[in-house]
């Protein structure tokens, strides 16, 4: 019955499965024996949802009307607009974004935000390029707007971004497609927990505007982890003497900030020198929105814009974000400090919700299943195990990664 471009479609991303699991071995072995660090959802000591009381708070002061009714456009909320630039930029955004053209399209999260894009910049028979290790969504919303994927490597063997593989697959891409999307997932890379240095920065910047000249660059830099960077966030090197065909696309998500992950709330934040793509940017993406969700939640935007644009609403959300930021890094200190000992390798980690242990490729099954054993249940990716320290309290992370060195080896 599907038509003929559904028919291969199947999901193998299991997570949701794992976790049910896990809840399993909860009840059967006592929830203190069993690790769930399968879902990028945070969860405080007593492993119950984090969430924060100033978005408890400002919810309940939402009028029926605010909550309820449509959208007042398609792009979004207007205050909405102004305090997503206002979150990434600050107040001065408009000197942050220099020359450049710029609009903000409100999504149902950062996934509606990078499929979005998606729709709009991948020709047909075209592949977007992702990194190695990656939310494995990306590859499914590649595959649902007609495109393919390949990958390029993140990290060289002195365990630093690897820009010379980078610039290589940029550059053997940019000489065969007419338009090239890149996606970066920058800071707190899922599932590394990697940020790019500003020197790195740099040099990515000045590798894509070397492709500009074979072809049209799209980057997009998914930033669903921002707020937990343990350095300060700036996006304005990304944003610095743009070549007229370069395109910045800055996928915003309320997700794990506000701990709003079924709110779904976020944004597209298109950035160009170019006013003509930034006016055909605003056509084609208005258009894929009316046609798929039509708009977005007026009672997520409203919060949003509530808490942002208000002075001491904002600073109760940045100590309630520097909270978690702060335990995240406890957990992870746990953890990097015994696999240290132990010798356990694992990918570099700067800050964010996950940490990973590459293994052999091929032994996914084996190292799932024993794993299963020990009662740990946690993500394997291909060569490799994403821990979510988001979702695990402190004294579960001790004796962690003897557990799973003993499974590796
Ligand atoms: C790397 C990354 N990007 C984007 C998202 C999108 O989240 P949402 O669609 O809930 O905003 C996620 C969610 O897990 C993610 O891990």
């Amino acid at each position: 019955m599907l038509a003929e471009h559904s028919k291969s479609k199947k999901i193998f991303d299991n997570g949701f499965q794992i976790s049910k699991n896990a809840d399993l071995a909860s009840k059967i072995y006592g929830k203190e024996n069993v690790v769930n660090a399968t879902l990028g959802i945070f969860y405080n000591e007593e492993e119950e949802m984090h969430t924060l009381d100033i978005v408890n708070e400002e919810y309940k002061t939402l009028s029926g009307r605010e909550l309820f009714n449509y959208s007042s456009s398609i792009n979004g909320e207007e205050l909405f607009i102004q305090a997503v630039k206002q979150y990434l930029f600050g107040k001065n955004f408009s000197k942050s974004l220099g020359e450049n053209f710029s609009e903000v399209i409100a999504a149902p999260g950062g996934s509606g935000a990078i499929y979005n894009t998606f729709k709009n910049y991948i020709n047909p028979g075209e592949v977007v390029l992702l990194p190695n290790y990656m939310w494995s969504s990306y590859k499914l919303m590649s595959k649902e707007v007609g495109g393919g994927y390949q990958t390029y490597s993140l990290f060289n063997k002195k365990g630093k971004f690897d820009l010379v593989n980078f610039k290589n697959s940029v550059m053997e891409l940019a000489k065969i497609q007419k338009n090239l999307v890149i996606v970066l997932n920058n800071p707190c890379h899922n599932p590394t927990g990697y940020t790019l240095s500003s020197y790195e920065v740099k040099g990515v910047m000045n590798i894509l505007k070397e492709a500009c000249s074979l072809c049209n660059v799209v980057l997009i830099n998914d930033i669903a982890y921002m707020d937990f960077n343990n350095k300060k966030n700036d996006l304005t090197e990304f944003c610095k003497d743009l070549p007229k065909n370069f395109l910045l696309m800055i996928t915003f998500s309320m997700s794990k900030s506000f701990c709003c992950y079924g709110l779904r709330v976020g944004a597209q934040v298109a950035i160009s020198s170019s006013k003509e793509t930034i006016d055909t940017f605003l056509d084609a993406s208005l258009y894929t929105c009316r046609s798929v969700w039509s708009n977005i939640s007026k009672g997520g935007m409203t919060l949003f814009s509530n808490i942002v644009l208000n002075k001491k609403k904002y600073k109760q959300l940045v100590l309630e974000q520097t909270y978690m930021k702060n335990l995240l890094q406890e957990r992870a200190n746990i953890f990097l400090k015994e696999a240290l000992e132990i010798d356990l390798k694992i990918l570099p980690y700067k800050s964010g919700f996950f940490i990973t242990i590459p293994f052999k490729k091929g032994d996914e099954e084996k190292i799932e299943k024993k794993l299963k054993e020990e009662n740990i249940f946690a993500i394997i990716i291909p060569g490799a195990i994403r821990v979510a320290i988001c979702s695990i309290p402190k004294y579960k992370i001790y004796n962690l990664a003897s557990k799973i060195k003993k499974v590796i080896y």
